[in-house]
């Protein structure tokens, strides 16, 4: 069946080749048709084919789904203690994620399901439709295995993150923890997952640790992604454009060597700025970034301990208020940005052939999802169920 979405003031494509020309290709009094889960055609509204049916999106803006590329929703337990001390001047560190291993690993099944399918569809209503899930808070065999059994129920991006940090129990024998994830756990868990990652950072895993997890699960079969640079600076963004990943996340802090690696690589630099946020961490030099020709993706991080918000808007605002990404940069990183860095080509643009998935938001531009902070304006959401 054909639907012809009509009436939208703006339509953001993704795709240069349409409307303004821009990174955007933005198109205005616009129209859309959909045939059955794939996008057939887009345009001006007074050339659009006819269709079975029409939907008047009333002036709506249009935008493609975005697309969430870093997000931690398996887990128990919540710690806003933890960050009402940071707003009164605690540090942000690793340690605090061995209270949520302890949580999740006491959970029973149904309540990390139900916590989890939550926080998906809190991200649905603001307009994510596409997020990868990491494990990462079970760090045992067993416990990571469930956790990846709950992210894969919910989304195909599924993420391996046993090298999270080293759990109390192997405190003092951190070789046979890494052993145990590059072994054992690895080979339970790459059934489960697309992706492997490690926190490479101060407090949890060193550049070594890292690359033998991650070439582990690359033999396995799986994609590397890598969380670097959020505590300081340190080898991991290197290690990550090495080793082909498809993402370094964080990049809180960079020299000018891992930038200039990120520009001569196909690797992503995904920013967070939820954690800068709620972490009060020194603001990434996404221009830098940028400038350098750098691909950025923005995503949430949507964690109980660093980066609480599964709000794309809410990093939108952070992004362009805090971090110098035009409104444009900015958007296009949320969607296209994230679909780079999750190797996803069916998502991110709106262009016939592509998948049906875009958000309609309560704004005549893209532009008031940093204007209007806060405010929920997604309306509707359009994406294959
Ligand atoms: O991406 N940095 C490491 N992991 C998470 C935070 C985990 C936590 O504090 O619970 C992150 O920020
Ligand atoms: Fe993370």
């Amino acid at each position: 069946m054909s639907v012809l979405y009509t009436g939208i003031g703006e339509l953001v494509t993704n795709d240069p080749a349409q409307g303004d020309g821009s990174a955007l290709g933005v198109v205005t009094d616009a129209a859309l048709a959909v045939e059955g889960d794939t996008i057939s055609w887009v345009g001006e509204r007074g050339s659009a084919p006819a269709a079975d049916t029409s939907v008047d999106c009333e002036g709506s803006s249009v935008i493609p789904g975005f697309v969430d590329s870093h997000a931690h929703l398996v887990f128990a337990g919540e710690r806003s203690a933890e960050f009402a001390a940071r707003m009164s001047g605690t540090p942000y560190g690793a340690g605090g994620i061995a209270t949520t291993v302890a949580a999740t690993r006491e959970a029973d099944d149904a309540t990390l399901a139900h916590g989890a399918a939550r926080l998906a569809r809190e991200m649905l209503r603001g307009g994510i439709t596409t997020f990868e899930c990491k494990s990462g808070y079970g760090l045992s065999v067993e416990h990571e295995v469930r956790s990846l059994a709950v992210a894969s129920a919910l989304t195909p991006e599924t993420t391996f993150l046993g090298a999270h940090v080293v759990p109390p129990e192997f405190r003092d024998r951190r070789d046979e923890y890494v052993e145990l994830v590059a072994g054992p756990m690895l080979r339970a868990c790459a059934p489960l997952a697309r992706w492997v990652d490690v926190f490479c950072d101060r407090g949890a895993f060193d550049v070594d640790e890292a690359r033998t997890v991650l070439e582990a699960g690359m033999a396995a079969g799986l994609t590397p992604r890598l969380h670097a640079g959020q505590l300081g600076p340190g080898p991991g963004i290197r290690l990550a454009v090495e080793l082909g990943a498809a993402s370094v996340d964080h990049c809180t802090y960079t020299t000018d060597n891992d930038v200039e690696a990120l520009a001569a690589g196909d690797t992503v630099a995904t920013l967070l700025p939820g954690v800068e946020f709620s972490t009060r961490s020194p603001w990434p030099d996404a221009r830098r970034l940028l400038d350098a020709g750098v691909t950025v993706a923005l995503a949430t991080d949507c964690n109980p301990g660093s980066s609480f918000t599964s709000s794309m808007a809410f990093c939108i605002a952070l992004a362009v208020r805090d971090m110098g990404l035009t409104p444009a940069e900015a958007l296009w990183a949320a969607t296209a940005g994230g679909a780079a860095a999750l190797r996803r080509p069916d998502v991110g643009v709106l262009a016939p052939g592509r998948r049906a998935d875009f958000a309609l938001l309560d704004a005549p531009s893209y532009l008031h999802l940093a204007y209007r902070p806060g405010v929920p304006l997604v309306r509707e959401v359009v994406t294959p169920v």
